[in-house]
């Protein structure tokens, strides 16, 4: 038995890898492309385990997969590769139609070629799970409903327009051809291993390095923070017993500011590694300019899961921020392995031109 994670060697689809090696005994295929967001490193603790393969390869080149699962033949393919970062998404919009979009399609159309060669309990018990983000819904107002499985789509970005699409084709591919999907729309995740290009690893390692911590607009945007691995623990239980075409919200029902997390974070660094003037790591935080078409607020309704599968988040919020700024603390090594060239440019690119805003 074994299964395919695409995107195993990004943030979440690595936490996940390390996660399900830890709870079963399984043969892993992890295929990635390793662009900026892939870090083999993550994986370094599974070098000598023969339970898990490293494949470096596109989810848009058909030819790959193919072989793959001809190969291997898994049961389940777990589908977490795309490109993720929104920021990114508004400046270069075209790989996330190219991997989130025609990557996904083509990833689907050889699960289908391969799902149709398959016979009896083999062919009943296989599963292509599409991760996907809450995004697709689109914005909410203060004190609107949290998101349901049931809200209509209204995407915003290119990043989650890319996503949205793709939750599309999956679902098209299930209706049409029968093939055995389930979907998960996820809310904001932290923890060890994020690129630090998202909000709180950046903020984490800004800090550290005496630069500016930038909160865009007034900073009172809302996201609803998911510890990532509680996020992994969801992927499993839907795998293990989601209803086949079914799509399940995942959440933390932890409804914050972003200023409110910046100021956390800030909070556990003066506690855990206090500046050497004795300053609060609150005077780096900068108000710039905002994002365009930001959306003001996230939530999820994580109901559905509970109802059906018995899944509930295990993490707070508070334990959870300490423990992923402790990460960050006790891994400067990895930190430092993904601050390239391209990581300084990336910076350069996405902050130069944010004009400093008077504190809100
Ligand atoms: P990430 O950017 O950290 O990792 C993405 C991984 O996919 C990287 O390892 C990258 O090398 C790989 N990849 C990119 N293009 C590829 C391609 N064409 N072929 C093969 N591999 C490719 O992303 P993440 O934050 O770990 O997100 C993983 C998934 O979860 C994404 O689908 C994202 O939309 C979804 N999601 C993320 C969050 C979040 O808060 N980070 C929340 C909900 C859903
Ligand atoms: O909601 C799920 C989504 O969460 C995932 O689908 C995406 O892949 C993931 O990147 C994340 O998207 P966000 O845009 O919410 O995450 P990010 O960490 O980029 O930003 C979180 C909030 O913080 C958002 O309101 C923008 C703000 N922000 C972000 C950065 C990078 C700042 O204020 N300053 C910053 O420098």
């Amino acid at each position: 038995m074994s299964i395919l994670v695409t995107g195993g060697a990004g943030f979440i689809g690595g936490n996940f890898v390390l996660d399900w090696l830890g709870v079963f005994d399984e043969l892993v295929i992890t295929l990635d492309k390793l662009t900026y967001a892939g870090n083999c490193e993550t994986l370094v603790s599974l070098a000598e385990d023969e339970r898990h393969i490293f494949i470096q390869g596109d989810i848009g080149d058909a030819e790959c997969i193919s072989q793959l699962l001809a190969r291997y033949r898994p049961r389940a393919i777990v589908h977490f590769a795309a490109e993720s970062h929104v920021d990114r998404s508004i400046h270069d919009p075209e790989a996330f139609i190219q991997t989130n979009i025609v990557g996904t399609f083509c990833l689907l159309e050889a699960a289908r070629t391969f799902w149709n060669s398959l016979e009896g309990e083999a062919k009943a018990d296989f599963r292509f799970l599409h991760v996907s983000t809450d995004e697709v819904y689109g914005s909410l107002a203060k004190g609107a409903a949290a998101f349901t499985e049931n809200n209509r789509y209204e995407p915003n970005s290119p990043y989650s327009a890319s996503k949205a699409a793709s939750d599309h084709i999956v679902r098209a591919c299930h209706h049409t051809y029968g093939l055995p999907v389930l979907t998960t729309n996820c809310s904001n995740n932290y923890g060890p291993y994020q690129f630090p290009e998202k909000l709180i690893p950046l903020t984490i390692v800004n800090a550290l390095a005496g630069r500016p911590l930038p909160v865009y607009g007034d900073g009172q945007q809302i996201r609803d923070w998911l510890y990532v691995k509680d996020h992994c623990s969801a992927i499993r239980r839907v795998l293990e017993a989601g209803r086949v075409g079914e799509v399940y919200n995942i959440g933390g029902w932890n409804e914050k500011p972003n200023i409110d997390i910046v100021h956390a974070v800030c909070d556990i660094l003066d506690e855990l590694r206090a500046r050497a003037d004795g300053v609060s790591y609150r005077e780096q935080i900068t108000f710039v300019t905002d994002r365009p078409g930001h959306d003001r607020r996230y939530a999820i309704d994580a109901r559905k899961i509970a109802r059906e599968l018995g899944w509930k988040p295990a993490e707070t919020i508070a334990n959870g921020i300490r423990k992923t700024v402790q990460w960050y603390l006790d891994n400067p090594q990895w930190i430092a392995n993904v601050q390239s060239g391209a990581y300084r440019e990336w910076v350069e690119k996405n902050y130069s031109d944010r004009a400093e805003k008077p504190a809100v």
